[in-house]
């Protein structure tokens, strides 16, 4: 079987190794999972450059999001048969509950992921997908979905009306987006290309500003809306004065990136934040019973991922540089093998 693995420590994309393995037959808690389709994330442009906060196991398979059928099961399997259509659980072994230091392996980095002909999984680690999704689409929900997907869920959950802002036009921020709506929030969206934003109002946005256009955003979206209510915040340094600016005096900000590729670091104004009770939180992508509740809604409401652009499986090198100039909209998919 072919697959991607990740060599050697230095060489950007040239890490990338197409290699030839005998495929592995599952043991007997394991799914073989032909993989039809994987689909790129920021994590894994990190992942590829050494930037990382987890450190990756050397010669990992990578990718974290990818769908495909089930085609052998071990002997004591009882979640799945062959020719259930799933996907992976980014933190695999975080099933419920809160994460804790012993649930921290990710599919692509400590675990190999689905950047290959076929994936073996324990079956606790996958899940399955909704009919209505076509391979392409099941291959993008795994990150930046459920990032969006615990982002707008839980206890301090935006109630219907309320104000949902996100951040460009990434795979978190059109998942946020969409998903906002799905809850009847009302959405703000800011996007670095003022040719976006068309494209952000036919997905849902009720308002959408340029923030080249408009460089003091903030202040608008908080006299246009009464302030944001809650933020999923995936710019970073370059949005989040911004942001806190926006927010209403109890809003909420899901703080998802603190440094740019420059190594730039948020700061937190103390004229905005002395004025504000803005609570800033976070979330680490999401736990599987959190996946299997997105796709529930996912599946209810028929939702269907954006997708920017498919490249062939022998093209990944040019799936991940295309993904990595960032001028995109919405997931960029790989094809499978
Ligand atoms: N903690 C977690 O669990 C978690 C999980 C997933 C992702 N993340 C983080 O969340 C961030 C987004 O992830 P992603 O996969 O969605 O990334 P992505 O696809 O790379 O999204 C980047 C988008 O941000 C927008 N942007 C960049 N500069 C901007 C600016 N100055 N003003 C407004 N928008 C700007 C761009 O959209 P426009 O072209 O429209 O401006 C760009 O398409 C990453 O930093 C990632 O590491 C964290």
């Amino acid at each position: 079987m072919q697959s991607y693995r990740l060599e050697g420590q230095d060489g950007g994309l040239d890490r990338l190794a197409m290699r030839e393995d005998a495929v592995v037959q599952p043991g007997p808690r394991q799914i073989l999972m032909r993989v039809r389709a994987t689909s790129l994330n920021r994590r894994d442009t990190m992942i590829l450059n050494g930037t990382y906060p987890l450190t990756p196991r050397a010669g990992i398979v990578p990718l974290s999001d990818g769908a495909g059928e089930v085609v052998a099961v071990g002997d004591d399997v009882t979640r799945f048969a062959v020719g259930d259509r799933v996907t992976g659980s980014y933190f695999a072994r975080w099933i419920d509950g809160r994460i804790n230091a012993g649930l921290i392996d990710q599919l692509g980095c400590t675990l190999d992921g689905m950047l290959g002909e076929y994936a073996v999984l324990d079956e606790q680690w996958a899940v399955r997908l909704p009919e209505h999704l076509d391979w392409h689409e099941a291959a993008t929900f795994t990150c930046a979905g459920l990032t969006a997907w615990s982002a707008l869920t839980g206890a301090d959950a935006p109630k219907p009306g309320q104000w949902v802002l996100v951040i460009g036009s990434g795979g978190v921020a059109l998942f946020a987006l969409q998903f906002a709506k799905l809850m009847g929030c009302r959405v703000a969206a800011v996007t670095s290309r003022a040719e976006k934003s068309d494209r952000l109002r036919a997905l849902g946005a009720d308002l959408v500003i340029a923030t080249a256009e408009t460089p003091d955003w903030g202040m608008k979206l908080r006299e246009a809306t009464g302030g944001i209510d809650l933020t999923v915040e995936t710019g970073g340094p370059a949005t989040f004065m911004q942001s806190l600016i926006a927010s209403s005096l109890y809003g909420r900000i899901v703080l998802l990136t603190v440094q740019d590729q420059k190594g730039r670091s948020v700061e937190i104004p103390a004229a905005v934040y002395q004025r504000s009770l803005v609570t800033i939180g976070r979330v680490f992508v999401g736990s599987r019973s959190g996946l299997e509740a997105m796709l529930a809604a996912v599946a209810a409401h028929r939702l269907k991922p954006v997708i920017d652009k498919i490249f062939p499986f022998a093209e990944a090198r040019e799936a991940y540089r295309h993904f990595m100039q960032g001028d995109v909209f919405g997931k960029v998919v790989i094809d499978g093998a």
